[in-house]
């Protein structure tokens, strides 16, 4: 019997607005496209690549309109695929597969990490253009009608930068859309950017000093505050420039659990940091919401006890037929603003990824958090789940055989708060086929679910647009 891992298996097929045939009732109201990013080859030359976050870019996009449903996937047309594709090499070197070569090499990719152009991660709308994100500052743009690639896109600033970012965020009131840029020296600076809505030219609102570098995934942002959580993952900076040092930003991870965890929230208006709030160490790739509440902010994040989901994330681990460590908890962290030690309490335990909410209530109180859960023996994640931050009741969609991505909601328009549509690809490993499910947001209960015409690797991140 097929399991899991055939979400794990190189695509070997691009598809072009192929039909999808749908099962159930779809909204009548859902209208748009649900474009999503994810690694969708993992071999060059016969040879695997060592961690999942390095396959090829591969872009998908679920168009539903007047009832219908199509499938359109493509590669992204980069630097890296040309190597890896054309040339049978391994491309770059990313995350966690080292691209070799001497010191000379090693100094030249060396201002870290290794950039590469394989925009894998997230999409993300500037002023009209559509991009490809990844966790360097190397953006590519594509069509959103085709998928085709457009090319390497820059933005109209002269922020600098070694590391971006893959979780910008959209402040729902301005449009303004939020990021940070990280830079490594004497010191690395975390830059706080602020892009105004149609706009393409970033604004720097204020900058975090860390004397330790430390990987950070995701941030949040409130109405009046950025928080950035520093876990304890270490960055060893000058040992990837070290000959016989590390040779992967994947090697030069080092977990410090001797180390707290420090929230550290700035000011939007003045940039300056306001406060910091230490807390036991943990990591975090994915905030949920955040917001305030009196004098202190709850900031919703899925945690992980120690840093070791990072490596069991690579190919050889997820190809074993476990997944061993995709097991967060949600909790919600009261950081004080005027400092000491944050306090936590878990909204719902263990088993969680990937967590999604209504970007209308971002930065303010907030009642639903969509995720992907796992629950079978293999670890992979089976279910998806809807967590009420308040009553901390939880509602789950599962189907014998079956795999999730990442939950986005869609609200219906001019619905009430908690109407509108979840929607997830998930993998029916029996069937060897994916499908785009679609779930009721208030009951979340199955409505639909549309057949794309063969496995999609699992992905990473999502947008629907209602406009497209
Ligand atoms: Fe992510």
């Amino acid at each position: 019997m097929a399991d899991y891992r055939v979400g794990f298996a190189s695509a070997d097929t691009e598809f072009d607005a192929a039909d999808c045939r749908v099962e159930g009732d779809l909204p009548g109201w859902l209208d748009g496209a649900l474009l999503r990013n994810g690694p969708g080859k993992f071999e060059s030359g016969g040879e695997p690549f060592a961690h999942w976050f390095d396959g090829l870019a591969l872009l998908r996009k679920f168009a539903v309109r007047d009832g219908g449903v199509s499938l359109t996937t493509r590669f992204l047309r980069t630097e890296e695929y040309r190597e890896v594709v054309e040339s049978d090499r391994l491309g770059a070197g990313q995350f966690g597969t080292g691209a070799g070569g001497g010191l000379l090499d090693r100094v030249k990719r060396a201002v870290l990490p290794e950039t590469t152009d394989n925009a894998n991660v997230n999409v993300l709308r500037v002023d009209g253009t559509f991009l490809a994100l990844t966790e360097v500052p190397r953006q590519v743009a594509f069509d959103p009608a085709t998928l085709e690639t457009a090319g390497e896109w820059h933005f109209d600033d002269d922020v600098d930068a070694h590391m971006a970012c893959a979780h910008p965020v959209t402040d729902p009131e301005s449009g303004a859309t939020w990021n940070l840029s990280v830079r490594f020296g004497r010191t690395a600076d975390y830059a706080v950017t602020r892009l105004p809505a149609g706009e393409s030219s970033r604004e720097v609102v204020g900058t975090l000093d860390l004397e330790d570098p430390v990987y950070v995934h995701s941030f949040a942002l409130t109405p009046d505050h950025v928080v950035i959580a520093e876990c304890p993952l270490v960055v060893d900076v000058w040992g990837l420039l070290r000959p016989g040092g590390p040779d992967t930003f994947l090697d030069a991870l080092d977990w410090r659990p001797e180390r707290p965890a420090r929230f550290h929230v700035l000011s939007r208006s003045s940039g300056d940091v306001v406060a910091a709030a230490t807390a036991p160490p943990f990591f975090a790739f994915h905030h949920a919401n955040a917001f305030r509440d009196g004098d202190r902010l709850l900031v919703d994040l899925v945690a992980f006890d120690d840093a070791s989901v990072v490596d069991d994330l690579s190919l050889p681990d997820l190809r074993s037929g476990s997944v061993r460590t995709l097991d967060g908890d949600l909790r919600r962290y009261a950081v004080p603003l005027d400092g000491g030690r944050a306090s936590r309490e878990t909204l719902a335990a263990g088993g969680l990824s990937l967590p999604r909410f209504d970007e209308r209530r971002r930065g303010r109180p907030y009642r639903y958090v969509y995720a992907t859960r796992s629950g079978g023996e293999d670890g992979a994640p089976n279910h998806l789940v809807r967590v009420d931050t308040g009553s901390r009741e939880t509602a789950l969609w599962e189907a014998a055989g079956t795999f999730c991505g990442e939950p986005v909601f869609v609200p219906e328009p001019g619905g009430g708060a908690g109407d509108g549509a979840v929607l997830s690809v998930v993998l029916d490993a029996d069937r060897e086929q994916s499908f785009l499910l679609v779930l009721d947001a208030e009951s979340f209960e199955e409505r639909a679910r549309a057949w794309a015409p063969g496995v999609l690797p699992f992905d990473f991140h999502g947008q629907f647009y209602a406009d497209l």
